[in-house]
């Protein structure tokens, strides 16, 4: 599927990541659907949306969106428990649970109930693609790509593109348009059987495999290698203290 035939995204998950994730690309002009398990889960996704800290309402209120850009974002947005309302989505873009399992299994079920042409991604933080798209159709696989939003997604830039030997060029395009009209900053990655956590996150874990093997030589404490990395490279955050952004804690 080209890009100009993406309407419609359907959002499985509407935690920390599948909430962000709706709030761009309906600021990006898709229709959004997401879908999430009870009434209460979606009510959270829908506060998180409109009222949290990186939420429309605040962006408006110091500047950094337009009330016009959210006053017609909002209505495109809907929200379901029932997976049945993703069946006519264009592009599927998966953020539940880091669970290996439960992503194989959802991507089975949504493959026999969502359109053949629609594309499929996952938000997963490292697991090898091809292993999430192992029960799909094969035709379904040529339209499979990983999509890594960083958290919180409506200020991170950074979206890795994860193609495998089967991903076509066409989807790859496409996954990669989504994520530019989003307003993300794309690095592609070649899928690595074997491996976990494509480029941003192996990288982080080799620093922090590194700053550990520092701490434990007793060659620096964890305070001043979190101050050297923040004073010398810009870093937002260093790796032991207050993380900020990572996980629910925002
Ligand atoms: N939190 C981060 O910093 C971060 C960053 C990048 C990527 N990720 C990845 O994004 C994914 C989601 O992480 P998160 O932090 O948003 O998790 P989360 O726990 O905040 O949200 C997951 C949501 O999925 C829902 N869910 C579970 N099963 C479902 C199903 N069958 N259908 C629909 N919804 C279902 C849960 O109810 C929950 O609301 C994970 O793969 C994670 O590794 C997370």
């Amino acid at each position: 599927m080209k890009l100009e035939a993406v309407k419609t995204i359907g959002v499985l998950g509407g935690g920390v990541m599948g909430g962000g994730i709706a709030q761009v690309t309906a600021l990006a002009g898709f229709d959004v659907v997401v879908r999430d398990l009870t009434q209460e889960l979606i009510d959270q996704t829908h506060d998180a949306i409109f009222e949290s800290r990186w939420g429309m309402k605040r962006a408006v209120e110091i500047g950094k969106l337009e009330f016009d850009q959210v006053s017609e974002a909002i209505p495109r947005i809907s929200f379901s428990t029932d997976v049945a309302a993703l069946s006519s989505c264009d592009f599927i873009i998966e953020a539940v649970p880091e669970k290996l399992e439960l992503k194989q299994k959802i991507f089975q079920e949504l493959d026999a109930i969502v359109k053949p042409e629609a594309i499929f991604t996952s938000n997963t933080s490292g697991f090898v693609i091809a292993d999430i798209a192992r029960d799909v159709s094969d035709s379904r696989k040529t339209l499979f790509a990983g999509m890594h939003f960083s958290n919180p997604v409506p200020t991170m830039k950074m979206c890795e593109v994860i193609y495998t030997p089967e991903t076509s060029e066409e989807t790859i395009e496409t996954v990669s348009g989504v994520g530019e009209r989003a307003g993300k900053a794309i690095s592609m990655v070649q899928d690595a059987p074997g491996t976990y956590g494509f480029l941003l996150n192996r990288i982080f874990a080799a620093a922090r495999r590194e700053a550990d093997l520092i701490v434990d030589a007793g060659i620096a404490s964890e305070e001043d290698i979190d101050k050297a990395m923040i004073t010398g490279r810009n870093w937002p955050a260093g790796f032991y203290g207050d993380r900020g952004g990572i996980g629910k804690q925002w």
